[in-house]
C-alpha cells in the first residue's frame, strides 16, 4: 500500500510478477527454440550432458508452463481480485513471500533440471525438496486470495475469482498428492506410489495441471480482460457460471486418455475417453462466450491489437479443446500416439490459447501499473501479434504434418506382414518440419523479445502507481 492515506491497491507485488513473465517468457521460449534446434541438428547436443535434449526439455516445460505462466496467472489474479473485490491484498508481505519464493522455485529448477536431478515424472520433475517449497508457496498464495475474496467490499465474487480460486485449490491437491515420494537423498526420491497406480496418480496430476493450470487459470484471466479490453460486459454471465462447473466438474474424469492402450484396465481408459469427450461442451460454451462479448464492438478488433491477441487466444483455445477430444478417442490416439501430432496439439494451446492471452492481458495491465494509457508503442505490439500469429501457425502446421506422416509410417505394412518403413526413415522424413517448427519458434521467440523491449520503455517511461480504492467502498 502507498504511504499517502488513501487507501490504495497492493500493485507493488503485481508490477513485479508481470516484468517477470515476460523476462521467463523470453527464457522458456529460448530454451524451447535450442531443443528444437537440437532436434533438426542432433549434433547441438554437442556432448555436453546439460546441454543435451534429454535435461533441456524439462527445463523448457517447467521454464514456459511455471516460469512463464505461472507468473502471468499471480500477477493477474493478484490484480483481479483486489480490483473485483475492491479492497487491497490481504497479506501483502505475503503476497511478496510468493514473488520471492516462486522465483527460488525457478531459479532452484534452472539449476538442478540440466544438472540431470529430477524425479522423472512429467511437469513434475523438481525433487522433493524444491516440492515442499513450492507447496509452502502455494499455500501462502492460496491464503492472499481466499483472505482477499473474504474482506471483500462487495458482495459478489466476480467469475474470474472463480476460475483463480479453482485453479490455485486444484493445484495444491494436485501437487501435494502427486509428488509424495520416499527420499533416498537430497536429490533423489521414489514415488510413493507403484506401476500403474502411479502412472494413473501421474495422468490425474498432467492432465489437470493442463486443465487448471493452463485452462481455468487463464480463463480467469480471459474474463476479466476480454469485457475490460472490449469496453463490454461478459456475453451471458449465465453460461459463465454453467461454463464453470461444467469445466472443473468434467476436467477430473480425463486423465486416463494420457494412458489408451496400456496397463490401465480398459474401462478407466474408456472413461477417461468419454469425459474427454464431453469436455468438447464446456470448453466451446467458455470459448463462445469470450468472442460473444466481442459482439457489436466487432470494429474495435480492427484497431486494437491487444482485442486481437486475446481473441486470437480464444480462437486457438477453441481448436485445440476440438482437437484433444478427438485424440482422446482411442482408435485416433492409436494413430497420434508418440508422434508430433501431440506436439503440434499441446503447441496450439500453449502458444496460441495459454501464451497469446497472456500477452494480450498484460499489454492491457502493464500500462495502467506505470501511470500510462498504453504501451510505449502499440505499432510493436502489433508487429508482435502478426509474428507470433505466423509463428504458430508454422510451429503446428508442421507438426500436424509430420505426426499424421510418422503414425502412417510407422502402422504402414506389406502383404508378408512386414514393416514398410523402418523407424530411421519416419525420422529422415520428419526433418524437414523440424526446421519449419524451428523457423516457426523463432519468430514466435523473437515477437516476445519485442514485447520485452516494449515493456522496458513503457517501464522507464512511467513511474509506478497503485490506484486508490473507491472510497465509497472502501469502508463499506
Ligand atoms: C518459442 C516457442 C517454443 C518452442 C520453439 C518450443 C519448442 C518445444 C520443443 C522442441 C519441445 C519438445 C518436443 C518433443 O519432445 O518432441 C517442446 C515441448 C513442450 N513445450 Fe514447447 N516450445 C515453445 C513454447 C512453449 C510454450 C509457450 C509452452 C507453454 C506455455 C510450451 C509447452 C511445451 C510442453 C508442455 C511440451 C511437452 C509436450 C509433450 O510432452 O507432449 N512450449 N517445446
Ligand atoms: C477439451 C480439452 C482437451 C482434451 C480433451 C485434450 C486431450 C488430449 C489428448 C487425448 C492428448 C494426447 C495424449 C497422448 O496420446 O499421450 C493430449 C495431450 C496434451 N494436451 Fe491436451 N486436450 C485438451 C486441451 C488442451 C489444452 C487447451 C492444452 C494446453 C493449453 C493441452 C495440453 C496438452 C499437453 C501439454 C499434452 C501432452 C501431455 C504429454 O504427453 O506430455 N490440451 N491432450
Amino acid at each position: 500500500m502507498s504511504k499517502s492515506t488513501a487507501v490504495t491497491y497492493d500493485y507493488g507485488v503485481v508490477r513485479a510478477f508481470s516484468i517477470m513473465t515476460v523476462v521467463w517468457g523470453i527464457v522458456g521460449m529460448l530454451v524451447g527454440v535450442i531443443i528444437a534446434a537440437q532436434m533438426a541438428w542432433p549434433e547441438l547436443n554437442m556432448g555436453i550432458p546439460w546441454l543435451s535434449f534429454g535435461r533441456l526439455r524439462p527445463l523448457h516445460t517447467n521454464a514456459v508452463i511455471f516460469a512463464f505462466g505461472g507468473c502471468a496467472l499471480f500477477a493477474t489474479s493478484y490484480y483481479v481480485v483486489q480490483r473485483t473485490s475492491q479492497t487491497p491484498l490481504f497479506l501483502n508481505g505475503l503476497a511478496w513471500f510468493t514473488f520471492w519464493g516462486w522465483q527460488l522455485v525457478i531459479v532452484l529448477a534452472a539449476v538442478t533440471l540440466p544438472l540431470g536431478m529430477t524425479s522423472s515424472k512429467e511437469y513434475a520433475e523438481l525433487e522433493w525438496p524444491i516440492d515442499l517449497l513450492i507447496a509452502v508457496v502455494w499455500v501462502s498464495y492460496a491464503v492472499v486470495f481466499f483472505g482477499t475474496i473474504a474482506r471483500r467490499k462487495v458482495s459478489h465474487i466476480y467469475v474470474a475469482n472463480w476460475f483463480f480460486g479453482a485453479y490455485i485449490l486444484t493445484v495444491a491437491l494436485l501437487h501435494i498428492v502427486n509428488s509424495a515420494a520416499m527420499p533416498v537423498s537430497l536429490t533423489k526420491s521414489y514415488s510413493a506410489y507403484p506401476g500403474a497406480i502411479d502412472a494413473m496418480v501421474q495422468w490425474w496430476y498432467g492432465h489437470n495441471a493442463v486443465g487448471f493450470f493452463l485452462t481455468a487459470g487463464f480463463l480467469g484471466m480471459m474474463y476479466y480482460f476480454i469485457p475490460k479490453a472490449a469496453g463490454r460486459p461478459v456475453y451471458s454471465y449465465r453460461l459463465s457460471v454453467v461454463h464453470f462447473w461444467a469445466l472443473i466438474f468434467t476436467y477430473m474424469w480425463a486423465g486416463p486418455h494420457h494412458l489408451h492402450y496400456t496397463a490401465l484396465p480398459d474401462w478407466a481408459q474408456s472413461i477417461g475417453m468419454i469425459f474427454s469427450l464431453i469436455l468438447l461442451a464446456p470448453s466451446w460454451g467458455g470459448m463462445i462466450n469470450g468472442i460473444m462479448t466481442l459482439s457489436g464492438a466487432w470494429h474495435k478488433l480492427r484497431d486494437d491489437p491487444i482485442l486481437k491477441f486475446l481473441i486470437v487466444s480464444l480462437s486457438f483455445y477453441g481448436m485445440s479443446t476440438f482437437e484433444g477430444p478427438m485424440m482422446s478417442i482411442k482408435t485416433v490416439n492409436a494413430l497420434s500416439h508418440y508422434t508430433d501430432w501431440t506436439i503440434g496439439h499441446v503447441h496450439s494451446g500453449a502458444l496460441g490459447w495459454v501464451g497469446l492471452i497472456t500477452m494480450g492481458s498484460i499489454y492491457y495491465l502493464l500500462p495502467r501499473l506505470y501511470g500510462r494509457t498504453e504501451m510505449y508503442s502499440m505499432k510493436l505490439v502489433t508487429l508482435h501479434f502478426w509474428i507470433a500469429t505466423i509463428g504458430i501457425v508454422l510451429y503446428i502446421a508442421a507438426m500436424w504434418i509430420a505426426g499424421v506422416m510418422q503414425g502412417l509410417m510407422w502402422r504402414a505394412v506389406n502383404e508378408d506382414g512386414t514393416l514398410t518403413y523402418t523407424f530411421i526413415e519416419s525420422i529422415k522424413a520428419t526433418y524437414p518440419f523440424y526446421t519449419i517448427r524451428l523457423l516457426g519458434g523463432l519468430l514466435y521467440l523473437g515477437g516476445m523479445c519485442v514485447m520485452g523491449y516494449n515493456v522496458y520503455r513503457t517501464v522507464r517511461a512511467g513511474r509506478p502507481v497503485d490506484d486508490p480504492v473507491p472510497a465509497a467502498l472502501a469502508h463499506a
